[in-house]
C-alpha cells in the first residue's frame, strides 16, 4: 500500500445528476434551497472546509446554466460534467473528468451539511494507506428483516448506516469502476470491495444526513440553526 503525502491535492466528485423524485418540487434536488443557498453549494462549502481543493460536479444534461449560477460563490474551483442514468454511471462520468490528485472523494450533493471533521477523517484514512474509506453511523432504530415467512429482529449493534463522502486512492477507484462497468453496486466502496480492496470505516455524523424527503430539509434547517 502506498502512502500519500499531505501535499497531494484532494479532489472530489459531487454527484448531483439525480432528479429528487422523493423530495418533489419544481427544481432538481441539488438546486433546492437550504437557508437561501442550493444544496450543491452547501456541499462544496462543506467539502472545502474539510480540505478538498477542487471538485467535479456531475449534473443532468441541460442544467449547465442553472448549476453555473448556483455555484457562482463556491469556495473552490469546480467543473460540470453530464451524468448518467444511475448514480454509479454518474460517478464514472465524473472520473472521466477528474483533475489531478491522488485522494478522490465521492460525495452526494444531497448531503449538504457533512461536518469538516468527517471529511478530514476520510481524507486522513486514505493518506494513511487505505484504498477505500466510508463514514458510518450506528443505527438507532430497531430493525426487523421481513420475508414471506414473517419477520425477525436483526442485531442492531452489528449494523452501520453508510454516508458520504467516501474516500479512495485514485487508482483503486478508477480501476474498480472500469472493471465494474455493466454491473450495479450499491456504492463506490462496494465497487472497490468487489475488486479486492478492503473498506475502512471512520466515524460519520448525524449532521451528514441525506436530503431524501421534505422532512429531511426541515431537519437540515434545524441543524443549521443550532450551529
Ligand atoms: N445521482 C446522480 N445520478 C443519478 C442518480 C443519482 O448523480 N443518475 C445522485 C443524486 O443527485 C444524489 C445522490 O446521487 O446527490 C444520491 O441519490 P438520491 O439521494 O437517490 O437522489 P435522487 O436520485 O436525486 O433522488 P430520488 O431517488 O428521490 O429521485
Ligand atoms: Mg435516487
Amino acid at each position: 500500500m502506498s502512502h500519500i503525502t499531505s501535499q497531494e491535492p484532494v479532489v472530489a466528485i459531487v454527484v448531483a445528476a439525480g432528479s429528487g423524485i422523493r423530495l418533489g418540487g419544481e427544481v432538481p434536488k441539488a438546486l433546492r434551497l437550504l437557508d437561501g443557498r442550493p444544496l450543491v453549494g452547501w456541499s462544496l462549502e462543506s467539502l472545502a472546509a474539510g480540505g478538498v481543493s477542487e471538485a467535479v460536479v456531475v449534473i443532468a444534461d441541460g442544467l449547465q446554466d442553472a448549476f453555473g449560477r448556483a455555484l457562482q460563490d463556491a469556495p473552490l474551483p469546480w467543473r460540470l460534467v453530464t451524468g448518467g442514468a444511475t448514480r454509479q454511471e454518474s460517478v464514472a462520468r465524473g472520473l472521466d473528468a477528474l483533475p489531478p490528485g491522488d485522494v478522490v472523494l465521492v460525495h452526494d450533493a444531497a448531503r449538504p451539511l457533512v461536518p469538516a471533521q468527517v471529511v478530514r477523517a476520510v481524507v486522513d484514512a486514505v493518506r494513511r494507506g487505505a484504498a477505500a474509506v466510508i463514514p458510518v453511523v450506528e443505527v438507532s432504530d430497531t430493525i426487523r428483516q421481513v420475508s414471506q415467512d414473517g419477520s425477525e429482529v436483526v442485531d442492531r449493534g452489528a449494523l452501520r448506516a453508510v454516508q458520504t463522502p467516501q474516500g479512495f486512492a485514485r487508482e483503486a477507484l478508477i480501476a474498480s469502476h472500469v472493471a465494474a462497468a455493466g454491473r450495479q453496486y450499491t456504492d463506490d466502496a462496494a465497487v472497490c470491495e468487489a475488486f479486492g480492496y478492503e473498506v475502512v470505516l471512520v466515524p460519520g455524523s448525524r449532521e451528514a444526513l441525506k436530503i431524501t424527503e421534505p422532512y429531511d430539509l426541515a431537519v437540515a434547517e434545524a441543524v443549521l440553526r443550532q450551529r
